[in-house]
Protein backbone atom coordinates (compact mmCIF):
# COMPACT_ATOMS: atom_id res chain seq x y z
CA UNK A 1 0.00 0.00 0.00
CA UNK A 2 0.81 3.53 -0.57
CA UNK A 3 0.54 5.13 3.31
CA UNK A 4 1.31 8.54 4.22
CA UNK A 5 1.89 9.57 7.73
CA UNK A 6 0.83 12.83 8.88
CA UNK A 7 4.13 12.91 11.60
CA UNK A 8 5.80 9.79 12.07
CA UNK A 9 9.49 10.59 13.30
CA UNK A 10 8.54 10.63 17.30
CA UNK A 11 6.72 8.28 19.08
CA UNK A 12 3.38 6.37 18.08
CA UNK A 13 4.34 7.13 14.56
CA UNK A 14 7.49 6.74 14.50
CA UNK A 15 6.72 2.97 15.45
CA UNK A 16 3.80 3.06 12.57
CA UNK A 17 6.45 4.22 9.62
CA UNK A 18 8.90 1.87 10.94
CA UNK A 19 5.99 -1.30 11.21
CA UNK A 20 5.06 0.18 7.74
CA UNK A 21 8.25 0.03 6.03
CA UNK A 22 8.64 -3.50 7.81
CA UNK A 23 5.62 -5.06 5.72
CA UNK A 24 6.57 -3.60 2.56
CA UNK A 25 4.61 -0.81 1.86
CA UNK A 26 5.84 2.14 0.30
CA UNK A 27 5.97 5.34 2.77
CA UNK A 28 5.82 8.76 2.63
CA UNK A 29 6.11 10.83 5.62
CA UNK A 30 5.47 14.69 6.71
CA UNK A 31 7.22 16.72 9.06
CA UNK A 32 8.97 19.67 9.67
CA UNK A 33 12.18 18.00 9.94
CA UNK A 34 13.00 18.69 13.63
CA UNK A 35 12.12 15.69 15.51
CA UNK A 36 13.60 12.64 14.00
CA UNK A 37 15.53 14.61 11.17
CA UNK A 38 17.57 11.12 10.15
CA UNK A 39 14.82 8.08 10.61
CA UNK A 40 13.53 6.22 7.92
CA UNK A 41 15.88 6.94 4.68
CA UNK A 42 13.73 4.26 3.07
CA UNK A 43 11.05 6.43 3.21
CA UNK A 44 9.83 9.99 1.48
CA UNK A 45 10.04 13.00 3.25
CA UNK A 46 8.08 16.14 2.43
CA UNK A 47 8.52 18.81 4.77
CA UNK A 48 6.43 21.39 5.63
CA UNK A 49 4.93 22.65 8.87
CA UNK A 50 1.02 22.24 9.68
CA UNK A 51 0.75 25.35 10.16
CA UNK A 52 1.52 26.92 7.29
CA UNK A 53 0.99 25.46 3.44
CA UNK A 54 0.25 22.03 2.48
CA UNK A 55 0.96 22.64 -1.35
CA UNK A 56 3.78 19.56 -0.77
CA UNK A 57 1.13 17.62 -0.93
CA UNK A 58 -0.83 18.50 -3.94
CA UNK A 59 0.99 15.51 -6.14
CA UNK A 60 0.70 11.82 -5.83
CA UNK A 61 -1.75 9.32 -4.15
CA UNK A 62 -1.75 7.41 -1.27
CA UNK A 63 -4.09 4.38 -0.08
CA UNK A 64 -4.28 5.99 3.42
CA UNK A 65 -3.12 8.83 5.15
CA UNK A 66 -3.00 8.16 8.62
CA UNK A 67 -2.65 11.50 10.49
CA UNK A 68 -0.61 11.62 14.27
CA UNK A 69 -0.19 15.47 14.24
CA UNK A 70 -3.61 16.81 13.47
CA UNK A 71 -4.38 19.27 16.97
CA UNK A 72 -6.47 21.57 15.97
CA UNK A 73 -9.43 21.71 12.96
CA UNK A 74 -7.37 23.45 10.84
CA UNK A 75 -4.63 21.08 10.67
CA UNK A 76 -7.28 18.63 9.26
CA UNK A 77 -9.14 21.18 6.68
CA UNK A 78 -5.86 22.27 5.33
CA UNK A 79 -5.01 18.59 4.34
CA UNK A 80 -8.46 17.37 3.21
CA UNK A 81 -8.90 20.45 0.81
CA UNK A 82 -5.32 19.15 -0.69
CA UNK A 83 -5.53 15.41 -0.96
CA UNK A 84 -9.21 15.16 -1.46
CA UNK A 85 -10.13 12.47 -4.14
CA UNK A 86 -6.18 11.64 -3.73
CA UNK A 87 -6.39 9.43 -0.49
CA UNK A 88 -8.34 6.32 -0.34
CA UNK A 89 -8.40 6.65 3.19
CA UNK A 90 -8.08 9.12 6.23
CA UNK A 91 -7.17 7.44 9.71
CA UNK A 92 -7.29 10.49 12.76
CA UNK A 93 -5.32 9.75 15.64
CA UNK A 94 -7.84 11.27 18.50
CA UNK A 95 -7.67 10.74 22.12
CA UNK A 96 -10.37 9.68 24.40
CA UNK A 97 -9.39 13.27 26.26
CA UNK A 98 -12.13 13.97 23.02
CA UNK A 99 -14.93 12.32 25.31
CA UNK A 100 -17.42 15.05 26.95
CA UNK A 101 -17.20 13.15 30.43
CA UNK A 102 -14.93 10.37 31.75
CA UNK A 103 -16.98 10.11 34.58
CA UNK A 104 -18.10 6.88 34.55
CA UNK A 105 -16.68 3.33 33.77
CA UNK A 106 -17.26 1.82 30.52
CA UNK A 107 -17.07 4.91 28.05
CA UNK A 108 -17.82 3.85 24.35
CA UNK A 109 -17.42 5.31 21.23
CA UNK A 110 -21.15 6.61 20.96
CA UNK A 111 -20.51 8.47 23.82
CA UNK A 112 -21.06 12.02 24.03
CA UNK A 113 -17.63 14.50 22.82
CA UNK A 114 -16.31 17.40 23.68
CA UNK A 115 -17.31 21.27 22.50
CA UNK A 116 -14.43 23.08 23.49
CA UNK A 117 -15.46 26.55 24.98
CA UNK A 118 -13.65 28.43 21.54
CA UNK A 119 -13.67 26.58 18.90
CA UNK A 120 -11.28 28.31 17.46
CA UNK A 121 -8.62 28.36 20.17
CA UNK A 122 -5.21 27.77 19.18
CA UNK A 123 -3.18 27.30 22.29
CA UNK A 124 -2.79 23.48 23.36
CA UNK A 125 -3.38 22.99 27.00
CA UNK A 126 -4.49 20.43 29.16
CA UNK A 127 -8.35 21.98 28.80
CA UNK A 128 -8.43 23.04 25.45
CA UNK A 129 -6.82 19.49 23.73
CA UNK A 130 -10.17 17.44 24.17
CA UNK A 131 -12.30 19.50 22.72
CA UNK A 132 -10.05 20.72 19.74
CA UNK A 133 -9.77 16.68 19.00
CA UNK A 134 -13.41 16.10 19.40
CA UNK A 135 -13.70 19.15 16.24
CA UNK A 136 -10.62 17.70 14.45
CA UNK A 137 -12.88 14.20 14.23
CA UNK A 138 -16.04 16.20 13.27
CA UNK A 139 -13.79 17.77 10.54
CA UNK A 140 -12.55 14.13 9.39
CA UNK A 141 -15.95 13.33 8.81
CA UNK A 142 -16.79 16.20 7.08
CA UNK A 143 -14.11 16.16 4.68
CA UNK A 144 -13.77 12.78 3.82
CA UNK A 145 -16.79 11.24 4.69
CA UNK A 146 -17.77 8.05 7.44
CA UNK A 147 -17.17 5.69 4.55
CA UNK A 148 -13.45 6.71 4.37
CA UNK A 149 -12.54 7.66 8.11
CA UNK A 150 -11.25 5.90 11.02
CA UNK A 151 -11.01 7.40 13.95
CA UNK A 152 -8.59 6.15 16.50
CA UNK A 153 -8.95 7.58 20.74
CA UNK A 154 -5.97 6.15 22.20
CA UNK A 155 -5.35 6.45 25.76
CA UNK A 156 -2.45 6.84 27.76
CA UNK A 157 0.44 5.94 25.21
CA UNK A 158 3.65 4.42 27.05
CA UNK A 159 6.62 2.40 25.94
CA UNK A 160 10.05 3.34 24.32
CA UNK A 161 10.47 7.06 22.39
CA UNK A 162 7.81 8.00 24.25
CA UNK A 163 8.82 11.98 25.07
CA UNK A 164 6.37 12.76 27.77
CA UNK A 165 8.50 10.83 30.40
CA UNK A 166 5.24 10.28 32.73
CA UNK A 167 4.88 6.15 32.54
CA UNK A 168 9.19 5.82 31.69
CA UNK A 169 9.57 7.76 35.17
CA UNK A 170 7.83 4.33 37.14
CA UNK A 171 10.23 2.16 35.03
CA UNK A 172 13.17 4.14 36.29
CA UNK A 173 11.88 4.69 40.00
CA UNK A 174 11.27 1.13 40.12
CA UNK A 175 14.82 0.59 39.14
CA UNK A 176 16.13 2.61 41.62
CA UNK A 177 14.49 0.56 44.14
CA UNK A 178 14.32 0.82 47.26
CA UNK A 179 11.39 2.23 49.27
CA UNK A 180 8.85 3.26 47.02
CA UNK A 181 5.50 5.51 47.41
CA UNK A 182 2.68 3.81 45.74
CA UNK A 183 -0.42 6.04 45.86
CA UNK A 184 -3.70 5.04 46.49
CA UNK A 185 -4.95 1.05 47.29
CA UNK A 186 -3.28 -1.50 44.62
CA UNK A 187 -7.06 -2.51 43.58
CA UNK A 188 -7.77 0.76 41.54
CA UNK A 189 -7.82 0.20 37.59
CA UNK A 190 -5.03 1.32 35.35
CA UNK A 191 -4.80 1.09 31.65
CA UNK A 192 -2.12 1.93 29.07
CA UNK A 193 -0.82 0.48 25.92
CA UNK A 194 2.33 0.25 24.20
CA UNK A 195 2.65 2.31 21.44
CA UNK A 196 4.16 -0.30 19.19
CA UNK A 197 1.01 -2.66 19.79
CA UNK A 198 -1.04 0.34 19.28
CA UNK A 199 0.76 0.88 15.95
CA UNK A 200 0.23 -2.54 14.92
CA UNK A 201 -3.75 -2.43 15.48
CA UNK A 202 -3.62 0.98 13.50
CA UNK A 203 -1.69 -0.45 10.60
CA UNK A 204 -4.09 -3.43 10.61
CA UNK A 205 -7.06 -1.25 10.32
CA UNK A 206 -5.11 0.67 7.91
CA UNK A 207 -4.52 -2.33 5.86
CA UNK A 208 -8.33 -3.37 6.26
CA UNK A 209 -9.80 -0.19 5.08
CA UNK A 210 -11.40 0.44 8.68
CA UNK A 211 -13.92 2.67 8.89
CA UNK A 212 -15.55 4.57 12.26
CA UNK A 213 -14.17 5.37 15.95
CA UNK A 214 -12.28 2.96 17.96
CA UNK A 215 -10.66 3.56 21.96
CA UNK A 216 -7.57 2.04 22.28
CA UNK A 217 -5.91 1.12 25.24
CA UNK A 218 -4.86 -2.22 27.01
CA UNK A 219 -3.85 -4.41 28.04
CA UNK A 220 -6.73 -6.67 26.82
CA UNK A 221 -7.44 -8.09 30.60
CA UNK A 222 -8.33 -5.81 32.83
CA UNK A 223 -4.98 -4.96 35.03
CA UNK A 224 -5.00 -2.66 38.30
CA UNK A 225 -1.99 -0.39 39.86
CA UNK A 226 -0.90 -3.04 41.94
CA UNK A 227 -0.59 -5.41 39.01
CA UNK A 228 1.66 -2.93 37.37
CA UNK A 229 3.56 -1.71 40.04
CA UNK A 230 4.16 -5.54 40.89
CA UNK A 231 5.05 -6.82 37.97
CA UNK A 232 7.17 -3.54 37.48
CA UNK A 233 8.75 -4.17 41.11
CA UNK A 234 9.24 -8.15 39.98
CA UNK A 235 10.89 -7.53 36.38
CA UNK A 236 13.23 -4.49 36.83
CA UNK A 237 14.04 -4.77 40.85
CA UNK A 238 12.41 -7.31 42.49
CA UNK A 239 14.39 -5.85 46.17
CA UNK A 240 12.43 -2.74 45.93
CA UNK A 241 9.62 -2.12 48.54
CA UNK A 242 6.52 -0.82 47.64
CA UNK A 243 4.42 1.33 50.32
CA UNK A 244 0.72 1.95 49.73
CA UNK A 245 -0.54 5.06 50.91
CA UNK A 246 -3.65 6.46 51.48
CA UNK A 247 -5.43 8.71 48.47
CA UNK A 248 -6.18 10.93 51.12
CA UNK A 249 -3.00 11.26 52.96
CA UNK A 250 -0.93 11.48 49.29
CA UNK A 251 -3.43 14.36 47.80
CA UNK A 252 -3.22 16.28 51.35
CA UNK A 253 0.50 16.46 50.67
CA UNK A 254 -0.24 18.00 47.32
CA UNK A 255 1.25 15.48 45.23
CA UNK A 256 -0.80 16.03 41.52
CA UNK A 257 -2.11 12.77 40.40
CA UNK A 258 -0.84 12.05 36.47
CA UNK A 259 2.02 14.44 36.67
CA UNK A 260 3.71 13.96 40.55
CA UNK A 261 2.89 10.30 40.22
CA UNK A 262 2.07 9.39 36.41
CA UNK A 263 -0.16 6.83 35.74
CA UNK A 264 -1.85 7.23 39.19
CA UNK A 265 -5.23 9.05 39.40
CA UNK A 266 -7.82 9.21 42.54
CA UNK A 267 -10.93 7.52 42.80
CA UNK A 268 -12.95 9.83 41.26
CA UNK A 269 -11.40 9.69 38.41
CA UNK A 270 -10.01 6.55 37.83
CA UNK A 271 -13.38 6.05 34.99
CA UNK A 272 -10.75 7.20 32.42
CA UNK A 273 -8.51 4.10 33.31
CA UNK A 274 -11.87 1.70 32.50
CA UNK A 275 -12.98 3.18 29.18
CA UNK A 276 -14.72 0.55 27.04
CA UNK A 277 -12.01 -1.56 24.32
CA UNK A 278 -14.35 -3.96 23.12
CA UNK A 279 -14.42 -2.71 19.28
CA UNK A 280 -10.57 -2.89 19.55
CA UNK A 281 -10.66 -6.13 20.96
CA UNK A 282 -12.87 -7.62 18.45
CA UNK A 283 -10.81 -6.62 15.60
CA UNK A 284 -7.85 -7.48 16.52
CA UNK A 285 -6.03 -5.64 19.08
CA UNK A 286 -2.87 -7.39 21.21
CA UNK A 287 -0.83 -6.42 23.88
CA UNK A 288 2.40 -7.67 24.51
CA UNK A 289 3.14 -8.51 27.75
CA UNK A 290 3.78 -5.68 30.32
CA UNK A 291 7.08 -7.12 31.54
CA UNK A 292 8.02 -6.93 27.91
CA UNK A 293 7.11 -3.26 27.47
CA UNK A 294 8.53 -2.70 30.92
CA UNK A 295 11.58 -4.08 29.82
CA UNK A 296 12.39 -2.61 26.89
CA UNK A 297 11.49 0.66 28.04
CA UNK A 298 14.02 0.24 30.77
CA UNK A 299 16.48 -0.57 28.06
CA UNK A 300 15.48 2.61 25.55
CA UNK A 301 15.34 4.88 28.96
CA UNK A 302 19.17 4.34 29.82
CA UNK A 303 19.96 5.01 25.94
CA UNK A 304 21.74 8.83 26.08
CA UNK A 305 19.51 9.28 22.94
CA UNK A 306 16.34 8.38 24.46
CA UNK A 307 15.90 12.45 26.23
CA UNK A 308 13.13 13.99 24.02
CA UNK A 309 14.09 16.20 21.22
CA UNK A 310 14.11 19.62 22.16
CA UNK A 311 11.56 20.37 19.01
CA UNK A 312 8.17 21.62 20.50
CA UNK A 313 5.28 19.01 19.60
CA UNK A 314 2.10 20.55 18.62
CA UNK A 315 0.95 18.59 21.57
CA UNK A 316 -0.12 20.04 25.02
CA UNK A 317 2.38 21.77 26.85
CA UNK A 318 3.40 19.45 30.12
CA UNK A 319 3.65 19.98 33.51
CA UNK A 320 7.70 17.90 34.39
CA UNK A 321 6.60 14.39 35.53
CA UNK A 322 7.78 12.44 38.85
CA UNK A 323 7.88 12.80 42.80
CA UNK A 324 11.28 13.89 43.57
CA UNK A 325 13.29 11.55 45.29
CA UNK A 326 13.46 14.12 48.86
CA UNK A 327 9.90 14.44 48.53
CA UNK A 328 9.10 10.24 48.45
CA UNK A 329 11.34 9.81 51.25
CA UNK A 330 9.42 12.66 53.37
CA UNK A 331 6.15 11.37 52.56
CA UNK A 332 7.03 7.63 53.40
CA UNK A 333 8.39 8.95 56.64
CA UNK A 334 5.60 10.96 57.64
CA UNK A 335 2.87 8.25 56.56
CA UNK A 336 5.16 5.46 58.42
CA UNK A 337 5.19 8.18 61.67
CA UNK A 338 1.36 8.52 61.37
CA UNK A 339 1.48 12.17 61.04
CA UNK A 340 -0.84 14.56 58.98
CA UNK A 341 -0.23 15.06 55.39
CA UNK A 342 1.37 18.50 54.83
CA UNK A 343 1.47 20.36 51.64
N1 LIG B 1 0.98 10.17 24.20
C1 LIG B 1 -0.20 9.76 24.56
O1 LIG B 1 -0.38 9.14 25.64
C2 LIG B 1 -1.41 10.02 23.69
C3 LIG B 1 -2.67 9.63 24.13
C4 LIG B 1 -3.76 9.86 23.30
C5 LIG B 1 -3.58 10.43 22.06
N2 LIG B 1 -2.35 10.81 21.66
C6 LIG B 1 -2.18 11.39 20.32
O2 LIG B 1 -1.31 10.55 19.62
C7 LIG B 1 -0.68 11.29 18.57
C8 LIG B 1 0.68 10.78 18.51
O3 LIG B 1 1.72 11.72 18.71
P1 LIG B 1 3.23 11.26 18.53
O4 LIG B 1 4.07 12.40 18.99
O5 LIG B 1 3.44 9.96 19.16
O6 LIG B 1 3.31 11.13 16.92
P2 LIG B 1 4.54 11.05 15.95
O7 LIG B 1 3.97 11.04 14.57
O8 LIG B 1 5.50 9.98 16.28
O9 LIG B 1 5.29 12.44 16.25
C9 LIG B 1 4.75 13.69 15.96
C10 LIG B 1 5.11 14.04 14.52
O10 LIG B 1 4.51 15.22 14.09
C11 LIG B 1 5.48 16.07 13.51
N3 LIG B 1 5.05 17.43 13.76
C12 LIG B 1 4.86 18.02 14.97
N4 LIG B 1 4.45 19.29 14.80
C13 LIG B 1 4.37 19.48 13.46
C14 LIG B 1 4.00 20.60 12.64
N5 LIG B 1 3.66 21.77 13.18
N6 LIG B 1 4.03 20.46 11.30
C15 LIG B 1 4.39 19.28 10.74
N7 LIG B 1 4.74 18.20 11.46
C16 LIG B 1 4.73 18.30 12.80
C17 LIG B 1 6.78 15.70 14.21
O11 LIG B 1 7.92 15.94 13.43
P3 LIG B 1 8.68 17.37 13.49
O12 LIG B 1 8.79 17.75 14.94
O13 LIG B 1 9.98 17.08 12.83
O14 LIG B 1 7.82 18.30 12.71
C18 LIG B 1 6.59 14.19 14.33
O15 LIG B 1 6.95 13.53 13.14
C19 LIG B 1 -0.99 12.76 18.83
O16 LIG B 1 -2.00 13.16 17.93
C20 LIG B 1 -1.55 12.76 20.26
O17 LIG B 1 -2.52 13.76 20.45
C21 LIG B 1 -1.24 10.62 22.43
Amino acid sequence: MRILILGGTRFLGRHLASLALARGHALTLLHRGQSGPALFPEARHLLADRNGSMDLLAQGEWDVAIDTSAYVPRHVRSVAAVLKGRVGHYQLVSSISAYASLDTPGTAEDAPLATPADPTAEAITGETYGGLKALCEAEALQAFGRGACCIVRPGLLVGPFDPTGRWTWWVQRLLRGGDVLAPGTPEAPVQFIDARDAAAWMLDQAERGSTGAFNLTGPTQPLTMGGFLDTARATLQPGARLHWVEEAFVLGAGVAPWSDLPVWLPRASQPLHQVDIGRALATGLHCRPLAQTLRDTAAWAAEPAAAPPPAASAGPARPAVGLAPDSEAALLAAWAAGQPAQP
